[in-house]
């Protein structure tokens, strides 16, 4: 019988160096999108698939991100006081239960595998989620959700997986694909940022992945691969050597790489304009602007 998944590892020790230097005392998950910061979007998705343990992987300078998810028993009596119970709404959504939520320290930069397995423990034995918070998907029904039903079906691991222009392909981890059911292909292999000539497909992992424990397990070898560093990828592909079953979903929804600036300031207009209290007065100033570069050009 297949576990159900109640825990997710969210990797977020990096430190967000393409974002200095707003990132010198901001961990980049408190960056924020609207008015949420990244990592909120990350536990709200994994909230909606049935995720009850939240594991975070930290490192030094992340303390913001513990406080974001922690009580603030002064600023909810002020709004109390205030009457302003729809602000005390909303910064409730934000308390985790405790024992909810864990926080593990990865001490050396070693990469995304390395950052996994230091949840190793916490994991124990059962299937779990991974979400990198800088892939952030619009969905209508959440990404990992949609990941969670189709696991019910495969069993295996999975991982999230959207065609990207090739010239892009070789920033991701790419499938090689055994047999392509629509939206679910089967995989034969997987590789790693590689060379565009060693490129399988221009099929890439997105970051929202369900494994099975015995990744953890895989990567205790701690093998270096692209980069030099200990790759989620490379621990996945060694399932497939093994024999068992790796499966991509291509989900339905619009991924932002809010990892670049581009992607981020993508996502910020994207999510601006689907707000309704927002909708109209960026949508005009939106307008202005294209009318005036075109009267410039
Ligand atoms: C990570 C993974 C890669 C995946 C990507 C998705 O890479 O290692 O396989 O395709 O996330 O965003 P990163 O972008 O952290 O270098």
């Amino acid at each position: 019988m297949k576990r159900k998944v109640t825990k997710a590892i969210f990797p977020v020790a990096g430190m967000g160096t393409r974002f200095l230097p707003a990132t010198k005392s901001v961990p980049k998950e408190i960056m924020t999108l609207v008015d949420r910061p990244l990592i909120q979007y990350a536990i709200d998705e994994a909230r909606e698939a049935g995720i009850k343990e939240f594991i975070f992987v930290t490192s030094r300078g992340k303390g913001a991100l513990e406080d974001y998810f922690d009580v603030s028993p002064q600023l909810e009596q002020s709004l109390r006081k205030k009457g302003k119970m729809d602000l005390l709404a909303q910064l409730k959504a934000t308390n985790m239960d405790s024992g909810a939520i864990a926080y593990i320290r990865q001490h050396d930069a070693l990469g995304l595998g390395h950052a996994v397995w230091c949840a190793r423990r916490l994991v124990a034995n059962e299937p779990f989620a991974v979400i990198l918070p800088d892939d952030v998907i619009a969905a209508e029904k959440p990404c990992l959700q949609q990941m969670v039903e189709a696991y019910e079906e495969t069993g295996g691991c999975m991982v999230a997986a959207m065609e990207v222009p090739q010239e892009k392909a070789s920033a991701y981890g790419l499938l090689d694909v055994k047999e392509d059911m629509g939206s679910i292909v089967s995989v034969k292999d997987m590789v790693e940022k590689p060379e565009p000539e060693d490129a399988p497909s221009n099929l890439a992992v997105i970051g929202r992945y369900i494994l099975t424990p015995q990744i953890m397990r895989n990567l205790n070898r701690k093998k270096e691969g692209a980069g030099g560093e200990i790759q989620l990828t490379d621990a996945i592909a060694e399932e497939l050597k093994a024999g068992r079953d790796v499966f991509g979903l291509r989900f339905r929804g619009q991924r932002f790489d809010c990892g670049s600036k581009a992607g981020f300031l993508q996502a910020t207009v994207a999510f601006g304009l689907a707000r309704p209290e927002l909708r109209e007065e960026l949508s005009e100033y939106l307008e202005e602007l294209l009318h005036m570069k075109k009267v410039a050009q």
